[in-house]
C-alpha cells in the first residue's frame, strides 16, 4: 500500500478562525479524500501555532493566563476544522510537550549549522522580524501593515547558517526535487533565496518569554519558526521514531504569504537533519473580501460559521474549492456565493438529482451499480494539485447530463411507450451521475454521499427534500 502524507499550515492562536484559514483544510482535505479512495494510507496533520509575543500579548489584553488562552483558541480551530468536514488524522500544538522536547532535540541535533552573534538593526515588532534597510527607507520608517514605526534594536540571537544549504536547496527547486506550486513562485523563491541571509533563530528570553527554551542557554528563547516548522515532523515522532514510512510528505499546503519560510528555512533545517525534503509545497493565494485583504480596522472579516449556517457545509465547500482560485487571490462576496449557490448547486446539481430520480421511480428502472473509476483527465488535474480543474471536470459532467435529460426527453419516450429506449436512456443518466459523484466525493462529501444512497439503494427514490433548497 502507498503510504500518503499531507500537511497544512499550523495558525497562530491569536484571534479566531476567518475565512481564509479554511483554504490549507480544504485544500489538503480534498487530496486526502482523494487518496483514501485510490486506497493509500494517509496520514494528514493540522495543527495551531502557539508560542510568540503576539499571542502572549492578546492573551495578556483578555485578562486570561497565556496557555488557558491557547488552550482556548486552539479549540476554536479543532472545532473549525470539525465543522468544514476535515477530518486530519494528527493535530499538533506548539505547547504539547513532546513537541517541546522534540524541538530542543532538533536545535541539538543542528550542531554546527547554528552559531551566536550580535545584531543591530530596524525591527517591526508586529511583523516580529527585522527588516532590511531598503524596506525602511521605501516605508518611511513605518510598518505598512501594522502602521507603527520601526524600532533600532540591537540583541544577541542564534542563527541558522543558511548558506551551508544554499547551494543544495536552489538544485532541489531548480530540479523539481522539490516541487513548488504555482510554477511561477518557483523563480519567486529562488531569486529570493539568492538574497537570504543566515537567519535569526533566537530572541533574547527578556524580549520573548513564551517560547521553547533554548538547550544549555537560559538566556535565549526560540523564536517561532524553529518552533513551528519543525511541528511536521514531530507530530510523527521524531526524533526518536523512525518516520521514513510518511516523511518525505507528499505535499505541504500553505498560503503564499509563509511559502518563503517553506521553501528557505525549512528545507535548511531538514538538510541539517540529515533528511530529505518534502516532495511538493503547494501555496494557495489569499482569501480577499470585495477585493480587499480582510482586517478587522475595515470591518470586513467574514465569519465562516455565518457563511455556514446559511446554506450548509457542502455549499461552502463548493464556494471555496470550485470558485476560489487554487492558486491565486481571489474574492469571496455573498454575491458570488448565492449566485452558486442557487444556479449551480441548486440547479445543476439539486434539480438534476431530483428530476432523475423521479423519472426513474416513476418508470420502475431497476439500476445494477457498476465499477466506477476516477477518469485520466480528473487523475491528471488531481495529482498536478489543480484541484479547480477537477472540480471543473466533474462539474462539466453534471452539466452535460442536464443537456441529455434536455435533448433525449425521456419522459416523451415514457410517453410513446418506448420502453427499451428509456431503460437504456435513464441507465445512462444514472451511470452518468454516478460517475460525476465518485468524482465530486472528495469536494462536496456530505451531498456526494446523499446522491450515492439515492441511486445505489435496491429502488431509486428521490431525495424527500431537495438538496440544495432555494430558501432557508
Ligand atoms: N503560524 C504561521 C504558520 C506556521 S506553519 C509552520 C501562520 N499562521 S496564520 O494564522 O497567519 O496563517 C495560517 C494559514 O492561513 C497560512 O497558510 C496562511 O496563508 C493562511 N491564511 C491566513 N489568511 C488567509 C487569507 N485571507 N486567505 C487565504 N489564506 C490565509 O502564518
Amino acid at each position: 500500500m502507498t503510504k500518503k502524507y499531507i500537511t497544512t499550515a499550523i495558525p497562530y492562536v491569536n484571534g479566531a478562525p476567518h475565512v481564509g484559514h479554511a483554504m490549507d483544510y480544504l485544500l489538503a482535505d480534498v487530496y486526502y479524500r482523494y487518496n483514501k479512495k485510490l486506497g493509500n494510507e494517509t496520514r494528514f496533520q493540522a495543527g495551531t501555532d502557539e508560542h510568540g509575543n503576539k499571542v502572549f500579548a492578546k492573551a495578556k489584553d483578555s485578562g486570561l493566563d497565556v496557555k488557558e488562552y491557547a488552550d482556548q483558541n486552539s479549540q476554536k480551530f479543532k472545532d473549525f476544522i470539525e465543522l468544514l468536514n476535515v477530518k486530519p488524522t494528527d493535530f499538533i500544538r506548539t505547547t504539547d510537550k513532546d513537541h517541546e522536547r522534540r524541538c530542543q532535540e532538533i536545535w541539538k541535533k543542528l550542531g554546527d549549522h547554528i552559531y551566536k552573534d550580535s545584531y543591530e538593526g530596524w525591527y517591526c515588532e508586529g511583523c516580529e522580524r527585522f527588516v532590511t534597510k531598503k524596506e525602511v527607507e521605501e516605508n518611511d520608517g513605518i510598518c505598512p501593515d501594522h502602521q507603527k514605526p520601526y524600532e533600532k534594536l540591537s540583541e544577541e540571537n542564534y542563527y541558522l547558517r543558511i548558506s551551508d544549504f544554499k547551494d543544495e536547496i536552489v538544485k532541489k527547486i531548480s530540479n523539481d526535487e522539490l516541487l513548488i506550486l504555482p510554477e511561477f513562485r518557483k523563480k519567486e523563491m529562488l531569486a529570493l533565496l539568492e538574497d537570504t541571509p543566515d537567519v535569526s533563530i533566537s530572541r533574547p528570553r527578556k524580549n520573548l518569554t513564551w517560547g521553547v527554551p533554548v538547550p544549555d542557554d537560559d538566556s535565549q528563547v526560540m523564536y517561532v519558526w524553529i518552533d513551528a516548522l519543525s511541528n511536521y515532523i514531530t507530530v510523527l515522532g521524531y526524533p526518536e521514531k523512525d518516520i521514513s514510512d510518511f516523511w518525505p510528505a507528499d505535499v505541504q499546503f500553505v498560503g503564499k504569504d509563509i511559502l518563503r519560510f517553506h521553501t528557505i528555512i525549512w528545507p535548511a533545517i531538514l538538510l541539517g537533519l540529515g533528511l530529505p525534503l518534502p516532495k511538493v509545497i503547494c501555496s494557495h493565494g489569499m482569501v480577499l473580501v470585495d477585493g480587499q485583504k480582510m482586517s478587522k480596522s475595515i470591518g470586513n472579516v467574514v465569519d465562516p460559521v455565518e457563511v455556514i449556517k446559511k446554506h450548509g457545509i457542502d455549499a461552502f465547500r463548493y464556494f471555496f474549492l470550485r470558485h476560489i482560485d487554487n492558486f491565486a487571490d481571489s474574492d469571496f462576496t455573498w454575491e458570488k456565493f448565492e449566485n452558486a449557490y442557487n444556479n449551480e448547486l441548486a440547479n445543476d446539481l439539486g434539480n438534476l438529482v431530483q428530476r432523475l430520480a423521479t423519472l426513474c421511480k416513476k418508470n420502475g428502472i431497476k439500476y445494477k451499480p457498476k465499477e466506477i473509476a476516477f477518469s485520466p483527465a480528473y487523475i491528471k488535474a488531481m495529482d498536478s494539485f489543480n484541484f479547480n480543474d477537477a472540480f471543473e471536470h466533474a462539474w462539466t459532467h453534471i452539466q452535460n447530463l442536464n443537456k441529455k435529460i434536455d435533448e433525449e426527453k425521456p419522459w416523451e419516450l415514457a410517453k410513446n411507450g418506448e420502453t427499451e429506449r428509456l431503460q437504456k436512456v435513464l441507465t445512462e443518466l444514472v451511470d452518468g451521475i454516478l460517475h460525476a459523484n465518485l468524482e465530486l466525493s472528495p469536494f462536496i462529501p456530505d451531498t456526494t454521499e446523499k446522491i450515492e444512497n439515492v441511486f445505489s439503494g435496491q429502488e431509486i427514490t428521490p431525495p424527500e427534500t431537495p438538496l440544495f433548497p432555494k430558501e432557508r
